[in-house]
Protein backbone atom coordinates (compact mmCIF):
# COMPACT_ATOMS: atom_id res chain seq x y z
CA UNK A 1 0.00 0.00 0.00
CA UNK A 2 1.38 3.41 -0.81
CA UNK A 3 1.06 6.39 1.33
CA UNK A 4 -2.21 7.87 0.91
CA UNK A 5 -3.03 11.22 -0.22
CA UNK A 6 -2.82 13.41 2.94
CA UNK A 7 -5.29 16.06 3.98
CA UNK A 8 -3.54 19.46 3.11
CA UNK A 9 -2.65 20.70 6.95
CA UNK A 10 -1.44 17.25 7.90
CA UNK A 11 2.56 16.41 8.16
CA UNK A 12 3.01 12.80 8.14
CA UNK A 13 7.42 12.40 8.86
CA UNK A 14 8.31 9.73 6.15
CA UNK A 15 10.20 7.84 8.63
CA UNK A 16 6.98 6.76 9.97
CA UNK A 17 5.67 5.56 6.11
CA UNK A 18 5.77 1.58 6.83
CA UNK A 19 2.78 2.31 9.10
CA UNK A 20 1.16 2.29 5.93
CA UNK A 21 3.16 -1.12 4.82
CA UNK A 22 0.40 -3.84 4.59
CA UNK A 23 2.74 -6.26 3.72
CA UNK A 24 4.30 -6.43 7.15
CA UNK A 25 3.44 -8.53 9.85
CA UNK A 26 4.97 -6.85 12.51
CA UNK A 27 5.74 -3.13 12.74
CA UNK A 28 7.77 -1.50 15.80
CA UNK A 29 8.87 2.27 16.18
CA UNK A 30 10.83 2.17 19.32
CA UNK A 31 12.77 5.09 21.03
CA UNK A 32 12.97 8.03 23.16
CA UNK A 33 10.59 10.58 24.32
CA UNK A 34 9.24 13.12 21.60
CA UNK A 35 10.34 10.81 18.88
CA UNK A 36 6.68 10.88 17.08
CA UNK A 37 5.65 7.32 17.81
CA UNK A 38 2.59 7.23 19.27
CA UNK A 39 1.54 10.19 17.31
CA UNK A 40 1.82 8.65 13.78
CA UNK A 41 0.88 5.31 14.00
CA UNK A 42 -2.34 6.89 15.60
CA UNK A 43 -2.69 9.78 12.86
CA UNK A 44 -1.62 6.50 10.48
CA UNK A 45 -4.05 4.32 11.52
CA UNK A 46 -6.81 6.62 11.25
CA UNK A 47 -5.82 7.53 7.72
CA UNK A 48 -6.09 3.97 6.85
CA UNK A 49 -9.00 3.56 8.53
CA UNK A 50 -10.35 6.40 5.84
CA UNK A 51 -10.07 3.92 3.32
CA UNK A 52 -11.22 0.72 4.06
CA UNK A 53 -12.97 -0.93 7.02
CA UNK A 54 -10.95 -1.91 9.56
CA UNK A 55 -11.05 -3.02 13.03
CA UNK A 56 -8.27 -1.72 15.32
CA UNK A 57 -7.65 -2.67 18.57
CA UNK A 58 -5.47 -0.41 20.44
CA UNK A 59 -3.94 -2.35 23.53
CA UNK A 60 -0.93 -2.05 26.69
CA UNK A 61 0.18 -4.26 29.02
CA UNK A 62 -2.91 -2.72 31.43
CA UNK A 63 -5.50 -0.27 30.84
CA UNK A 64 -7.60 0.53 33.97
CA UNK A 65 -9.59 3.08 32.53
CA UNK A 66 -10.02 4.81 28.80
CA UNK A 67 -7.40 7.40 30.04
CA UNK A 68 -4.54 4.65 30.35
CA UNK A 69 -5.31 4.13 26.08
CA UNK A 70 -4.73 6.00 23.64
CA UNK A 71 -8.46 7.08 22.92
CA UNK A 72 -7.26 10.84 23.68
CA UNK A 73 -4.53 11.39 21.44
CA UNK A 74 -6.69 10.17 18.50
CA UNK A 75 -9.39 12.62 19.87
CA UNK A 76 -6.76 15.11 19.39
CA UNK A 77 -5.93 14.03 16.06
CA UNK A 78 -9.73 14.08 15.30
CA UNK A 79 -10.19 17.24 16.52
CA UNK A 80 -7.15 18.63 15.14
CA UNK A 81 -7.34 17.97 11.65
CA UNK A 82 -11.24 18.12 11.16
CA UNK A 83 -11.40 14.59 10.19
CA UNK A 84 -15.56 14.77 10.36
CA UNK A 85 -16.16 11.34 9.30
CA UNK A 86 -14.69 10.04 12.15
CA UNK A 87 -17.17 9.61 15.61
CA UNK A 88 -16.17 9.63 19.33
CA UNK A 89 -17.87 7.46 21.68
CA UNK A 90 -16.21 7.42 25.51
CA UNK A 91 -14.83 3.76 24.65
CA UNK A 92 -14.36 3.84 21.09
CA UNK A 93 -13.76 5.76 17.98
CA UNK A 94 -15.63 4.94 14.58
CA UNK A 95 -15.77 5.78 10.83
CA UNK A 96 -19.11 6.54 10.22
CA UNK A 97 -18.19 6.46 6.21
CA UNK A 98 -15.91 2.88 6.47
CA UNK A 99 -16.68 1.28 9.12
CA UNK A 100 -13.45 1.39 10.83
CA UNK A 101 -13.71 1.07 14.99
CA UNK A 102 -11.12 1.36 17.07
CA UNK A 103 -11.37 -0.45 20.31
CA UNK A 104 -9.61 0.19 23.59
CA UNK A 105 -8.35 -2.61 25.59
CA UNK A 106 -5.67 -4.16 28.27
CA UNK A 107 -4.00 -6.94 27.62
CA UNK A 108 -3.61 -8.54 31.16
CA UNK A 109 -6.81 -8.58 32.37
CA UNK A 110 -8.83 -8.79 29.59
CA UNK A 111 -6.99 -11.79 27.61
CA UNK A 112 -10.09 -13.67 27.00
CA UNK A 113 -12.38 -11.01 25.84
CA UNK A 114 -9.61 -10.16 23.09
CA UNK A 115 -8.90 -13.58 22.17
CA UNK A 116 -12.97 -13.76 21.61
CA UNK A 117 -12.86 -10.19 19.75
CA UNK A 118 -13.25 -11.25 15.94
CA UNK A 119 -11.71 -10.26 13.04
CA UNK A 120 -8.91 -7.80 14.11
CA UNK A 121 -7.27 -6.88 11.18
CA UNK A 122 -4.68 -4.79 13.38
CA UNK A 123 -3.17 -4.70 17.15
CA UNK A 124 -1.77 -1.41 18.32
CA UNK A 125 0.67 -2.03 21.39
CA UNK A 126 1.66 0.91 23.28
CA UNK A 127 4.46 0.93 25.46
CA UNK A 128 4.88 -2.66 24.63
CA UNK A 129 8.13 -2.48 26.81
CA UNK A 130 6.30 -3.75 29.54
CA UNK A 131 4.30 -6.74 27.67
CA UNK A 132 5.21 -9.46 29.83
CA UNK A 133 6.12 -13.18 27.70
CA UNK A 134 3.03 -14.61 28.44
CA UNK A 135 0.86 -11.61 27.03
CA UNK A 136 2.82 -11.61 23.91
CA UNK A 137 2.61 -15.54 23.67
CA UNK A 138 -1.19 -15.07 23.83
CA UNK A 139 -1.27 -11.91 21.92
CA UNK A 140 0.27 -13.48 18.86
CA UNK A 141 -1.82 -15.78 17.80
CA UNK A 142 -4.94 -14.40 18.63
CA UNK A 143 -4.29 -12.11 16.03
CA UNK A 144 -5.19 -14.39 13.05
CA UNK A 145 -6.81 -12.82 10.62
CA UNK A 146 -5.66 -13.48 7.31
CA UNK A 147 -3.28 -10.25 6.63
CA UNK A 148 -3.56 -8.83 9.76
CA UNK A 149 -0.87 -6.68 11.37
CA UNK A 150 0.84 -6.09 15.10
CA UNK A 151 2.58 -2.72 15.38
CA UNK A 152 4.16 -1.92 18.89
CA UNK A 153 5.53 0.78 19.83
CA UNK A 154 8.11 1.52 22.67
CA UNK A 155 10.83 2.91 24.62
CA UNK A 156 13.25 0.04 25.91
CA UNK A 157 13.59 -0.19 29.90
CA UNK A 158 15.57 -3.33 30.13
CA UNK A 159 18.33 -4.93 27.95
CA UNK A 160 16.09 -8.14 27.51
CA UNK A 161 12.25 -6.42 27.46
CA UNK A 162 9.93 -9.32 26.05
CA UNK A 163 9.32 -7.57 23.03
CA UNK A 164 12.81 -6.16 22.27
CA UNK A 165 14.02 -9.82 22.72
CA UNK A 166 11.36 -11.18 20.33
CA UNK A 167 11.59 -9.02 17.38
CA UNK A 168 14.97 -6.78 17.88
CA UNK A 169 17.81 -8.67 18.22
CA UNK A 170 17.25 -10.60 15.27
CA UNK A 171 14.57 -9.52 12.97
CA UNK A 172 12.22 -12.22 11.92
CA UNK A 173 10.84 -12.49 8.81
CA UNK A 174 8.19 -9.86 7.36
CA UNK A 175 8.75 -7.52 10.29
CA UNK A 176 10.17 -3.68 10.70
CA UNK A 177 12.12 -2.32 12.81
CA UNK A 178 12.53 1.43 13.23
CA UNK A 179 13.99 2.84 16.26
CA UNK A 180 13.44 6.75 16.61
CA UNK A 181 14.84 9.86 18.93
CA UNK A 182 14.01 13.15 19.25
CA UNK A 183 16.00 14.48 16.14
CA UNK A 184 13.59 12.82 13.55
CA UNK A 185 10.83 15.74 14.62
CA UNK A 186 13.43 17.87 15.07
CA UNK A 187 14.76 17.61 11.63
CA UNK A 188 11.20 18.99 10.47
CA UNK A 189 10.81 21.39 12.98
CA UNK A 190 8.13 19.44 14.86
CA UNK A 191 9.63 18.39 18.09
CA UNK A 192 8.13 20.71 20.66
CA UNK A 193 9.95 23.62 23.01
CA UNK A 194 8.36 22.23 25.93
CA UNK A 195 10.50 18.88 25.12
CA UNK A 196 13.35 20.65 24.38
CA UNK A 197 13.35 22.00 27.83
CA UNK A 198 12.73 19.11 29.53
CA UNK A 199 15.74 17.33 27.79
CA UNK A 200 18.11 20.00 28.34
CA UNK A 201 18.12 19.70 32.15
CA UNK A 202 18.17 15.89 31.50
CA UNK A 203 21.29 16.27 29.71
CA UNK A 204 23.04 16.66 33.49
CA UNK A 205 22.79 12.54 33.78
CA UNK A 206 23.67 10.50 31.06
CA UNK A 207 21.97 7.69 32.42
CA UNK A 208 18.68 9.77 32.70
CA UNK A 209 19.20 10.96 29.15
CA UNK A 210 20.12 8.68 27.53
CA UNK A 211 17.18 6.04 28.50
CA UNK A 212 14.18 9.10 28.23
CA UNK A 213 16.16 10.82 24.95
CA UNK A 214 17.93 8.16 23.38
CA UNK A 215 15.74 4.82 24.27
CA UNK A 216 18.47 3.24 25.89
CA UNK A 217 17.47 0.67 28.62
CA UNK A 218 17.94 1.62 32.50
CA UNK A 219 20.52 0.47 35.01
CA UNK A 220 23.71 -1.25 34.88
CA UNK A 221 23.49 -4.92 34.76
CA UNK A 222 24.76 -6.82 37.93
CA UNK A 223 27.94 -8.25 36.83
CA UNK A 224 28.85 -6.53 34.42
CA UNK A 225 32.37 -5.40 33.17
CA UNK A 226 31.86 -2.28 31.86
CA UNK A 227 30.13 0.28 33.60
CA UNK A 228 27.11 1.65 31.25
CA UNK A 229 27.64 5.08 32.96
CA UNK A 230 31.49 5.19 32.02
CA UNK A 231 30.82 3.94 28.62
CA UNK A 232 27.68 6.56 27.95
CA UNK A 233 30.13 9.47 29.05
CA UNK A 234 32.99 8.09 26.78
CA UNK A 235 29.89 8.27 23.55
CA UNK A 236 29.58 11.80 24.36
CA UNK A 237 33.59 13.10 25.20
CA UNK A 238 35.21 14.43 22.08
CA UNK A 239 39.33 14.24 22.88
CA UNK A 240 42.07 15.33 20.36
CA UNK A 241 43.03 12.54 17.79
CA UNK A 242 46.63 12.98 18.12
CA UNK A 243 47.68 9.23 18.95
CA UNK A 244 48.71 6.36 17.64
CA UNK A 245 46.26 4.85 14.36
CA UNK A 246 45.28 0.94 15.53
CA UNK A 247 42.43 -1.31 13.94
CA UNK A 248 40.61 -4.02 15.92
CA UNK A 249 39.13 -6.55 13.22
CA UNK A 250 36.43 -9.58 14.52
CA UNK A 251 35.29 -11.58 11.31
CA UNK A 252 32.28 -13.11 11.10
CA UNK A 253 32.18 -17.23 11.67
CA UNK A 254 28.58 -17.76 11.06
CA UNK A 255 25.83 -16.60 8.73
CA UNK A 256 24.29 -14.31 11.64
CA UNK A 257 27.36 -12.87 12.56
CA UNK A 258 28.68 -9.50 11.49
CA UNK A 259 32.42 -9.10 10.73
CA UNK A 260 33.43 -5.21 12.45
CA UNK A 261 36.29 -2.74 11.67
CA UNK A 262 37.55 -0.85 14.35
CA UNK A 263 39.87 2.27 14.03
CA UNK A 264 41.02 4.29 16.81
CA UNK A 265 43.60 7.37 16.85
CA UNK A 266 45.27 7.06 20.72
CA UNK A 267 42.19 6.54 22.71
CA UNK A 268 39.65 8.29 20.28
CA UNK A 269 37.32 6.45 17.67
CA UNK A 270 37.93 7.32 14.51
CA UNK A 271 35.28 5.32 12.42
CA UNK A 272 34.26 1.59 12.43
CA UNK A 273 32.39 -0.45 9.66
CA UNK A 274 29.82 -3.26 9.98
CA UNK A 275 29.51 -6.24 6.81
CA UNK A 276 27.68 -9.02 7.12
CA UNK A 277 28.13 -12.14 4.82
CA UNK A 278 31.26 -11.33 2.80
CA UNK A 279 33.74 -13.99 2.22
CA UNK A 280 37.79 -13.91 3.49
CA UNK A 281 38.93 -11.79 0.01
CA UNK A 282 35.53 -9.40 0.24
CA UNK A 283 36.81 -9.22 4.19
CA UNK A 284 40.18 -8.15 2.81
CA UNK A 285 39.49 -5.86 -0.39
CA UNK A 286 36.83 -4.23 2.49
CA UNK A 287 39.89 -3.92 5.22
CA UNK A 288 42.25 -2.20 2.91
CA UNK A 289 40.00 0.55 2.11
CA UNK A 290 39.22 0.84 5.79
CA UNK A 291 42.52 0.98 6.32
CA UNK A 292 43.00 3.52 3.50
CA UNK A 293 45.71 1.23 2.26
CA UNK A 294 48.04 2.32 5.19
CA UNK A 295 50.51 -0.96 5.64
CA UNK A 296 52.02 0.64 8.41
CA UNK A 297 49.05 0.84 10.22
CA UNK A 298 48.77 -2.46 12.99
CA UNK A 299 45.71 -4.79 12.55
CA UNK A 300 44.77 -6.74 14.83
CA UNK A 301 42.56 -9.79 13.55
CA UNK A 302 41.22 -12.40 15.88
CA UNK A 303 43.12 -15.25 14.40
CA UNK A 304 40.82 -17.76 15.72
CA UNK A 305 38.65 -19.93 13.29
CA UNK A 306 37.69 -17.83 10.09
CA UNK A 307 40.08 -14.74 11.31
CA UNK A 308 42.83 -17.18 9.99
CA UNK A 309 42.23 -16.51 6.48
CA UNK A 310 42.01 -13.12 6.85
CA UNK A 311 45.53 -12.63 8.98
CA UNK A 312 47.07 -15.29 6.11
CA UNK A 313 45.93 -12.86 3.46
CA UNK A 314 46.64 -9.61 5.24
CA UNK A 315 50.01 -10.59 5.78
CA UNK A 316 50.33 -11.74 2.19
CA UNK A 317 49.41 -7.90 1.31
CA UNK A 318 51.60 -6.05 2.75
CA UNK A 319 49.88 -5.54 6.31
CA UNK A 320 51.31 -4.86 9.75
CA UNK A 321 49.38 -7.76 10.64
CA UNK A 322 49.08 -8.53 15.00
CA UNK A 323 47.26 -11.81 15.18
CA UNK A 324 45.17 -11.93 18.28
CA UNK A 325 44.24 -15.35 20.03
CA UNK A 326 41.49 -14.67 22.57
CA UNK A 327 42.53 -18.12 24.41
CA UNK A 328 46.08 -16.85 24.39
CA UNK A 329 47.70 -16.08 27.36
CA UNK A 330 47.33 -13.04 29.71
CA UNK A 331 49.73 -10.39 30.16
CA UNK A 332 49.03 -10.65 33.80
CA UNK A 333 48.99 -14.24 34.27
CA UNK A 334 48.13 -14.41 37.84
CA UNK A 335 44.75 -12.09 37.21
CA UNK A 336 43.18 -13.44 33.86
CA UNK A 337 43.33 -16.88 32.39
CA UNK A 338 43.18 -15.47 28.70
CA UNK A 339 43.99 -12.45 26.40
CA UNK A 340 39.98 -11.80 26.13
CA UNK A 341 39.45 -11.32 29.60
CA UNK A 342 42.29 -9.02 29.84
CA UNK A 343 41.48 -7.34 26.91
CA UNK A 344 37.86 -6.85 28.36
CA UNK A 345 38.98 -5.28 31.88
CA UNK A 346 41.99 -3.27 30.52
CA UNK A 347 38.84 -1.86 28.16
CA UNK A 348 36.44 -1.09 31.29
CA UNK A 349 39.51 0.51 32.81
CA UNK A 350 40.28 2.87 29.79
CA UNK A 351 36.76 3.74 29.36
CA UNK A 352 36.65 7.12 31.81
CA UNK A 353 39.02 8.55 29.10
CA UNK A 354 38.07 7.02 25.96
CA UNK A 355 35.77 8.71 23.26
CA UNK A 356 33.78 6.49 21.48
CA UNK A 357 30.89 6.67 19.12
CA UNK A 358 27.18 6.80 20.11
CA UNK A 359 25.74 3.25 18.99
CA UNK A 360 23.46 1.32 20.52
CA UNK A 361 24.39 -2.31 19.82
CA UNK A 362 27.44 -0.95 21.27
CA UNK A 363 26.67 0.11 24.18
CA UNK A 364 24.60 -3.35 24.54
CA UNK A 365 27.22 -5.35 23.51
CA UNK A 366 30.18 -3.22 26.00
CA UNK A 367 27.93 -3.15 29.51
CA UNK A 368 26.21 -6.27 29.25
CA UNK A 369 28.74 -8.48 29.06
CA UNK A 370 29.64 -10.42 32.76
CA UNK A 371 32.23 -11.47 34.34
CA UNK A 372 32.90 -14.82 37.15
CA UNK A 373 36.08 -16.06 38.60
CA UNK A 374 37.49 -19.76 37.94
CA UNK A 375 38.58 -22.21 39.49
CA UNK A 376 41.88 -20.72 40.00
CA UNK A 377 40.21 -17.39 41.27
CA UNK A 378 40.94 -15.17 38.32
CA UNK A 379 39.33 -12.91 36.62
CA UNK A 380 37.80 -14.30 33.07
CA UNK A 381 34.69 -12.75 30.58
CA UNK A 382 31.87 -15.10 30.07
CA UNK A 383 31.69 -17.04 27.54
CA UNK A 384 30.05 -16.05 24.11
CA UNK A 385 27.66 -19.29 24.00
CA UNK A 386 27.02 -18.33 28.06
CA UNK A 387 25.85 -14.81 26.65
CA UNK A 388 24.39 -15.83 23.75
CA UNK A 389 22.08 -18.48 26.20
CA UNK A 390 20.86 -15.37 28.31
CA UNK A 391 19.21 -13.79 24.76
CA UNK A 392 22.00 -11.48 23.50
CA UNK A 393 23.36 -11.91 20.15
CA UNK A 394 27.04 -12.30 19.09
CA UNK A 395 28.34 -9.68 20.50
CA UNK A 396 30.69 -8.15 17.26
CA UNK A 397 31.00 -4.95 17.70
CA UNK A 398 32.16 -4.75 20.96
CA UNK A 399 34.90 -7.51 20.26
CA UNK A 400 36.26 -5.42 17.35
CA UNK A 401 36.13 -2.44 19.86
CA UNK A 402 37.89 -4.21 22.08
CA UNK A 403 40.34 -5.35 20.25
CA UNK A 404 41.24 -2.28 19.10
CA UNK A 405 41.79 -0.81 22.15
CA UNK A 406 43.61 -3.86 23.57
CA UNK A 407 47.09 -3.37 23.83
CA UNK A 408 49.45 -4.79 20.89
CA UNK A 409 52.87 -6.86 20.79
CA UNK A 410 55.54 -4.06 21.51
CA UNK A 411 59.19 -5.35 21.37
CA UNK A 412 58.40 -8.58 21.58
CA UNK A 413 55.82 -8.40 24.77
CA UNK A 414 52.14 -7.53 25.21
CA UNK A 415 52.54 -4.23 26.53
CA UNK A 416 48.98 -3.13 28.03
CA UNK A 417 48.23 0.36 27.53
CA UNK A 418 47.38 1.01 31.42
CA UNK A 419 50.92 0.73 32.42
CA UNK A 420 51.87 3.62 30.65
CA UNK A 421 50.76 6.83 32.16
CA UNK A 422 49.53 8.88 29.37
CA UNK A 423 48.78 5.82 26.61
CA UNK A 424 46.39 7.61 24.43
CA UNK A 425 48.64 10.42 23.39
CA UNK A 426 52.11 9.13 23.28
CA UNK A 427 52.21 6.59 20.87
CA UNK A 428 55.24 4.22 21.63
CA UNK A 429 57.80 5.20 19.16
CA UNK A 430 59.21 2.37 19.68
CA UNK A 431 56.56 0.05 18.52
CA UNK A 432 56.86 -2.85 16.24
CA UNK A 433 54.69 -5.48 16.16
CA UNK A 434 54.96 -9.02 16.39
CA UNK A 435 54.00 -10.87 13.48
CA UNK A 436 53.41 -14.65 13.34
N1 LIG B 1 3.46 15.02 12.41
C1 LIG B 1 3.26 15.79 13.51
N2 LIG B 1 2.58 16.92 13.41
C2 LIG B 1 2.39 17.71 14.49
N3 LIG B 1 2.83 17.43 15.73
C3 LIG B 1 3.51 16.30 15.91
C4 LIG B 1 3.76 15.41 14.81
N4 LIG B 1 4.47 14.37 15.27
C5 LIG B 1 4.63 14.58 16.60
N5 LIG B 1 4.08 15.73 16.99
C6 LIG B 1 4.08 16.25 18.37
O1 LIG B 1 5.30 15.84 18.98
C7 LIG B 1 5.06 15.40 20.30
C8 LIG B 1 5.81 14.09 20.53
O2 LIG B 1 5.26 13.04 19.72
P1 LIG B 1 4.81 11.66 20.34
O3 LIG B 1 4.00 11.85 21.56
O4 LIG B 1 4.24 10.88 19.25
O5 LIG B 1 6.21 11.08 20.78
P2 LIG B 1 6.55 9.62 21.33
O6 LIG B 1 7.68 9.17 20.50
O7 LIG B 1 5.35 8.78 21.35
O8 LIG B 1 7.08 9.92 22.79
P3 LIG B 1 6.88 9.08 24.16
O9 LIG B 1 7.94 8.04 24.16
O10 LIG B 1 7.13 10.12 25.22
O11 LIG B 1 5.51 8.54 24.18
C9 LIG B 1 3.57 15.25 20.47
O12 LIG B 1 3.16 16.14 21.48
C10 LIG B 1 2.96 15.62 19.14
O13 LIG B 1 1.94 16.55 19.35
MG1 LIG C 1 4.31 7.82 22.92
Amino acid sequence: MTQPILPVNVQFVSTFKEVFNEDYRTIIFHGGRGSGKSYHVALGLLLRGRKRRLRILCTREIQNTIKDSVHKLLKDIITRYGFADYTLTENSVINSITGTEFIFKGLKHNINEIKSTEGIDIAWVEEAQSISEDSLKILVPTIRKPGSQLIYTFNRVNELDPVYVRYCITVPPKTYVKKVNYDTLDKVGLFPEELRLEMEQDRQNPETYAHIWLGEPIGQAEMSIISRTETLEAMQRAIPDDGMEEIGVDVARMGNDRTVFWLRRGLKTIRYRVHEKLRTTQVCDALERFAHHKKDVPLKIDDTGVGGGVTDEMLKRGYNVVAVNFGGEAMDKDKYPNWISEAWFHMSQIMPEAELPYNSDLLMELTTRQWGQDNKGKRRVESKGDYKKRGFRSPDIADACIICYAPVHVDGFLQWAKMRADASAKPDTTFKPQLR
